[in-house]
C-alpha cells in the first residue's frame, strides 16, 4: 500500500481532514502529522475526539512565535519526518503556516504534494494566509480548488493544467455532521468563568480571530459596539489569540448583550450556525457554513475570500465599525436553493480519486 503523509496543525484543517481521511484510509496507508500549531484541548483534541479522527502519528509541538519562527521550526521538523517516512505523496489543506512549511519541506525532497482548498486569492500579500496558499499552490503537483472561481485564479497563474475543482470538504463535513446532530451539543457552552450559559432562543453567532481584526482594541471594539446594539444577544466563542483583549474590552465597556465563551467543538459550532438568526464572522469556514445553512452573513474583512457566498447578497463585507455592520446586518436576504457552488458533499471521494490517478 502506498503511503500518504497528511499534515495538519490548525482547527479548520482538522475538520477537512476528518472527512478526507475517512476515505483516504480505504486506499492508502495514511501517516498523520500534527504540527502542534493549535494545541489547547478546545482548539485541537476536541475535534479529533468528536469527529473520530485517528490519533496523529506525530505531534511536532511547534506553536506560537513570529510567522518566521513558527514556519522555520515546522520546516526543520517536517523534513526529518518526511525523510524518515518516505511518503509517496504529502496531503495538505488550506493556507496556514503548517501548510506552507510542509509544502517547502516536501518539494525539496521531491515528494509530490496534493493541495486541498487551493486557489483562493485576496489580491494582497499583506494577508499571511495569501502568502501561504500562493506558495503552496505553486509547489504542488495537484491543486484541488473547492470552487470554479478558485480555479480561475490558478489558471491565471499558469497552474490550470494541474488543477481540478472537487467541491469543498467543509461542505462534506457540514452535511455529514449536521445529519448526526441530536441537540445535546449545545449544553456544552461555557462562559469565560466556566459557567454553563443557557442559549437564548434568538441570537447572533459571531466568530472573529483574524490578526487584521484582533490585533488592536479599536477594530474589535468596533465590532463589539455593533453586536451590543442588536435586538438579540450575540454568542461569541473567542479564539485564544484574543481572549484577553475580548474580556478586557467587554468588561471595560460594560457590554451585556455579548456572551463570550471559550472555543467550542465542531458540533456545537455548526449547531450555533444552524440555530442563529444571522452570523458575523471573519472566518473563511464560518462564512461558508452560514451559506450552507442559509443564514445571512456579514464578513468583517476588506477582501472577498469566498465569492460564491456573496451571491444575491447572502454574505457581504463590512468594515469593523458599528454603523457599517448594523447596516449590512439589517438587509433581508433570500437564498436560492438551486445555487450549490460548493459541490455535492462528496469532495473527499473526488480528492482521493485524483490522488489515485496521479499515483497510479
Ligand atoms: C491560524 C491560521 C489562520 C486560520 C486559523 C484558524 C496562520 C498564519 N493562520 O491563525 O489562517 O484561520 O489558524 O483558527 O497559520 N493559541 C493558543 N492556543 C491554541 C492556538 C493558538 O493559545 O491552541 C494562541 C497562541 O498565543 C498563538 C496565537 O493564538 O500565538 C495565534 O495562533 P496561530 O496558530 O499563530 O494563528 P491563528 O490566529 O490561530
Ligand atoms: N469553529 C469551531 N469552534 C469555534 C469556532 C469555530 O469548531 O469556537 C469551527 C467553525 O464552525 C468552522 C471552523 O471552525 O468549521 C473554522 O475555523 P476558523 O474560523 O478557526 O478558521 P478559518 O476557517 O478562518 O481558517
Amino acid at each position: 500500500m502506498k503511503k500518504i503523509c497528511s499534515v495538519v496543525g490548525a482547527r479548520p484543517q482538522f475538520i477537512k481532514l476528518a472527512v478526507v481521511s475517512r476515505v483516504l484510509r480505504k486506499h492508502y496507508h495514511e501517516v498523520l502529522i500534527h504540527t502542534g500549531q493549535h494545541y489547547d484541548h478546545n482548539m485541537s483534541d476536541v475535534f479529533f475526539e468528536e469527529m473520530d479522527i485517528p490519533k496523529p502519528d506525530y505531534n511536532l509541538g511547534v506553536s506560537g512565535g513570529s510567522h518566521g519562527q513558527m514556519t522555520g521550526q515546522m520546516l526543520m521538523k517536517l523534513e526529518e519526518v518526511f525523510l524518515n517516512e518516505k511518503p509517496d505523496m504529502v496531503l495538505l489543506f488550506g493556507d496556514t503556516n503548517s501548510t506552507m512549511a510542509a509544502a517547502l519541506a516536501a518539494v525539496k525532497l521531491h515528494i509530490p504534494i496534493c493541495h486541498v482548498e487551493a486557489g483562493n486569492r485576496f489580491g494582497t500579500l499583506e494577508s499571511p494566509e495569501e502568502v501561504n496558499r500562493t506558495v503552496t499552490d505553486h509547489l504542488s503537483a495537484i491543486n484541488l480548488p473547492c470552487t470554479d472561481s478558485s480555479l480561475v485564479f490558478l489558471e491565471k497563474e499558469g497552474l490550470g493544467e494541474k488543477s481540478t475543482v472537487v467541491g469543498d470538504p467543509m461542505y462534506d463535513a457540514f452535511c455529514y455532521y449536521t445529519e448526526r446532530l441530536d441537540g445535546s451539543e449545545l449544553t456544552e457552552i461555557q462562559d469565560f468563568a466556566g459557567n454553563t450559559v443557557t442559549l437564548p432562543e434568538k441570537f447572533y453567532y459571531m466568530t472573529c480571530h483574524r490578526q487584521e481584526n484582533t490585533d488592536t482594541d479599536e477594530k474589535l471594539d468596533g465590532i463589539f459596539s455593533a453586536m451590543e446594539a442588536l435586538p438579540y444577544p450575540t454568542v461569541y466563542p473567542v479564539h485564544p489569540r484574543n481572549h484577553n483583549r475580548a474580556e478586557r474590552l467587554c468588561n471595560a465597556k460594560g457590554y451585556k448583550n455579548i456572551i463570550l465563551t471559550l472555543p467550542v467543538g465542531y458540533k456545537t459550532s455548526i449547531s450555533l450556525v444552524n440555530k442563529a438568526e444571522k452570523i458575523v464572522t471573519d472566518s473563511g469556514g464560518v462564512q461558508r457554513e452560514a451559506f450552507f445553512a442559509g443564514k445571512p452573513c456579514v464578513t468583517v474583512l476588506d477582501f472577498v475570500v469566498w465569492p460564491e457566498t456573496m451571491h444575491d447578497g447572502c454574505n457581504v463585507l463590512a468594515k469593523p465599525n458599528k454603523e457599517d455592520i448594523l447596516t449590512k446586518l439589517s438587509r433581508e436576504v433570500i437564498f436560492d436553493p438551486a445555487y450549490q457552488p460548493f459541490g455535492d458533499g462528496h469532495s473527499a471521494e473526488k480528492i482521493v480519486k485524483i490522488m489515485k490517478e496521479y499515483l497510479a
